[in-house]
């Protein structure tokens, strides 16, 4: 997989890109991330990404010409699954939205800036708009960030154990059940018997059960 990420702030992303499970991702060969500042692809000294809006509104806006040269050039090299705009106004992103991005081969992620995106961009260059959550952040870096992370960990291999992606909270609508390590007795605080109790089926039955009570309380939401 490939992942090329389109900034006005490449350092913003080299901290998020560079360590843990992205970095071991990428040092396996799993995918490959590109970050592409957007100043690169101007055609003026200034290497000004930003002009002022027709219309007399305050606050600047991304232009489309360095957009477009860029996307343009990444997509005279490879063929992209989705081009992909982060902004507040997109669709909601969810743990469905990461399984189904992880699949892809080739992914473009623009990261928005200033007051807004020239329009042309989201109607002609991008194939997906998507949203972190329903509050305004300075820009798409950190959402790019999330999104990103949230589907490299579930590649194939990414992270140590498999069955430890598929069995995340929300993979099956469900919150995960508690989890606990040693010591078994901390301060009186207790780990629940059954966890000790070495009976397989039991523990498997508990977590279920908690995984349950613990969607009802706290998102029934998820409950269909
Ligand atoms: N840019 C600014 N706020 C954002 C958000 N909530 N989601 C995605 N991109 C954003």
């Amino acid at each position: 997989m490939r992942i090329d990420i389109i900034t006005v702030l490449p350092e913003l992303l080299q901290g998020p890109i560079n360590h843990s499970i992205l970095k071991r991702a990428q040092d396996k060969g799993l995918v490959e991330i590109h970050i592409h500042n957007l100043r690169d692809y101007t055609s003026n000294k200034h290497r000004r990404v930003d002009d002022y809006p027709f219309g007399g509104q305050a606050g600047m806006v991304m232009q489309i010409e360095p957009i477009d040269n860029c996307i343009s050039k990444l997509k005279s090299e490879r063929d992209y699954d989705d081009v992909i705009f982060m902004t507040p106004d997109g669709k909601r992103f969810d743990q469905k939205d990461a399984n189904s991005l992880s699949m892809s081969k080739n992914l473009i992620i623009l990261c928005g800036h200033y007051k807004g995106i020239d329009f042309r961009v989201r109607e002609h260059l991008i194939t997906k708009e998507i949203s972190i959550g329903d509050y305004v952040l300075t820009g798409g870096e950190l959402p790019a960030a999330i999104v990103t992370d949230a589907i490299v960990r579930l590649i194939p291999g990414a992270i140590g154990d498999e069955q430890s992606a598929l069995s995340d909270s929300f993979q099956d609508d469900l919150l995960d059940a508690p989890i606990y390590s040693r010591p078994a007795d901390y301060k009186g605080w207790k780990v629940p018997e059954v966890l000790l109790s070495g009976h397989e089926r039991k523990i498997r039955e508990w977590e279920h059960e908690q995984a349950v009570e613990r969607t009802k309380k706290l998102r029934p939401d998820l409950l269909k």
